[in-house]
């Protein structure tokens, strides 16, 4: 064949074959390998590749629930941070958007928030409302910086003012929160600065006032601290009475070993976070919940979530070509109980749409060697549970059971504590940090125990006596790992309730 001849048979059979094969692979892709590797979330939320960190920026706005995130456009480590965007209208499917904020001359976009600026405080809307991101741009400092959308949060222009507070000397200043307080008509920010965080208020989120700082002398100071959260709650059987929760990460120093989160529980006066709180207060016992943050200017509840990872071994992670997931979004709601505040967290009523079938047993009692659930295979499923106690000296669920595999979520009677144990979970070699076992003090409610456990193909999320405790752990099991097994030792309990759903993946 002539050279011409030759590029024209390819050229030939480059068209005629090339959508084929193409639209061949995308078709593969999408229905058996998309979303359904071994270790992907089936109904938590993950990128569809590289690495993620934080949730940035939550904000619901004209029927959508925005999801922001710390993302590396570019691998599937920590890097070239920028904003990651996806949009859901019900907490649970999600929409995957492009890349919202990309780093620029003044550093990376670190965390942030977002606000609906509804009254055009800022000049940006020509008196419309839209919506403000308030980041952390973290060059060779960091510092705080604004960009504004119009559309809904699908464009964004970055205020050519920025930053709009400029380092004040402090190398870790970072994770603005902003929200709008009413009673003095202004924005409030709560930033982390070291070990503690700052207080500012502003008119129109680009001049900002500093008002006070917290924390030097209360909570847990082993590490630096991050992505503060400060909002509001009435207090469960008490009308009239709201309390301020402040919620402020830690890394390291956290209550499992590595990044987590406390809160205290106080007032707030539009300048000044005080609480009367002495001991440190722990969100949650497990290893993977990190960087929490709630949703701005949702109507009737609070809903926050979190980073299923650790900054112990979070860039070792064995999952690929993606890194990381979000927590379930969890309501949030306070209640006091022995002149204490208790923070309690429940999944958001809209995950019940993804049950699809139900196994259901009551007043049963559970003796040791004996496995009511043999029957029964899963990698997504809730579990809820009620337990009188009795004889036993330990009961609950082991969860994605295999032949060597086990995760063990477990109530010890004798010392009373809620814990997790996954040091044969699955993989676990890729860290010394990774396995481990993870508890938690509860109490007993009038000699009851109530569980409810959302198990996915790599995590497992345990709420003790509706959400008072709370573990959230990942795991790396093998897929074919699905057993389940409701175990008792050292003497009986007795099953009052036990409901287990099979849940549907939001991906398919
Ligand atoms: C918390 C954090 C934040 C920072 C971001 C950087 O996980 O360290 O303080 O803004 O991650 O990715």
């Amino acid at each position: 064949m002539r050279p011409l001849s030759v590029l024209t048979f390819l050229l030939i059979a480059s068209l005629l074959l090339v959508p084929w094969g193409t639209s061949k692979v995308q078709a593969g892709n999408t229905n058996e390998t998309l979303y359904n590797e071994p270790y992907r979330p089936q109904y938590h939320f993950s990128p569809q590749k590289n690495w993620m960190n934080d949730p940035n920026g939550l904000v619901y706005y004209k029927g959508e629930y925005h999801l922001f995130y710390q993302y590396n456009p570019y691998g599937n480590k920590w890097g070239h941070l920028s904003w990651g965007h996806a949009v859901s209208k019900d907490l649970i499917h999600w929409k995957h958007l492009p890349v919202a904020l990309k780093e620029d001359d003044l550093g990376m976009i670190f965390s942030g928030s977002v606000v609906v600026d509804k009254h055009d405080t800022s000049g940006f809307f020509d008196g419309k409302s839209g919506m403000v991101a308030i980041y952390t741009s973290a060059g060779e400092t960091q510092q705080q910086s604004i960009a504004y959308s119009k559309d809904n949060g699908r464009t964004w222009h970055k205020y050519k003012g920025n930053p709009v507070i400029p380092n004040p000397g402090i190398k870790d200043f970072r994770d603005p929160k902003v929200f709008w307080y009413d009673e003095t008509d202004q924005w409030v920010m709560v930033v982390a600065a070291g070990d503690r965080v700052q207080f500012y208020t502003s008119k129109n989120l680009k001049d900002w006032t500093f008002t006070s700082e917290f924390g030097a002398d209360r909570g847990a100071h082993g590490g630096v601290w991050e992505c503060p959260e400060l909002f509001e709650l009435p207090v469960k059987g008490n009308p009239g009475e709201t309390k301020w929760v402040l919620q402020v990460d830690i890394n390291p120093g956290a209550v499992a070993g590595g990044s987590g989160a406390q809160y205290f529980v106080g007032e707030f006066d539009g300048k000044k976070f005080t609480t009367e709180q002495k001991d440190v207060k722990w969100v949650d016992y497990g290893k993977d919940f990190y960087a929490t943050q709630s949703w701005n200017n949702t109507p009737d509840r609070r809903i926050w979530l979190a980073w299923m990872n650790n900054w112990q071994y979070a860039q070792d992670i064995p999952t690929s070509p993606w890194r990381s997931a979000m927590s379930i979004p969890r309501e949030v709601s306070l209640k006091k109980e022995d002149g204490e505040y208790v923070l309690l967290q429940e999944p958001v009523r809209e995950l019940s749409q993804l049950r699809k079938n139900i196994h259901t047993w009551k007043n049963q009692w559970i003796t040791p060697k004996t496995n009511l659930l043999s029957d029964i295979k899963g990698e997504t499923l809730e579990i809820q549970a009620e337990f009188q106690l009795d004889t036993a000296k330990e009961f609950g669920f082991k969860v994605r059971k295999g032949s060597e595999e086990e995760t063990v979520i477990g109530y010890n009677t004798d010392n009373k504590t809620l814990f997790v144990d996954r040091t044969k979970s699955g993989q676990t070699d890729f860290s010394e940090h990774f396995p481990g076992v993870y508890q938690a003090k509860m109490e007993p409610e009038n000699n009851t125990v109530q569980l409810r456990i959302l198990v996915d193909r790599s995590s497992v999320e345990v709420f003790g006596n509706d959400g008072e405790t709370v573990l959230t752990n990942r795991i790396f099991p093998n897929l074919k790992s699905q057993g389940l097994e409701l175990f008792t030792e050292g003497g009986n309990v007795k099953l009052k309730t036990l409901k287990i759903y099979h849940l549907k993946s939001t991906w398919k």
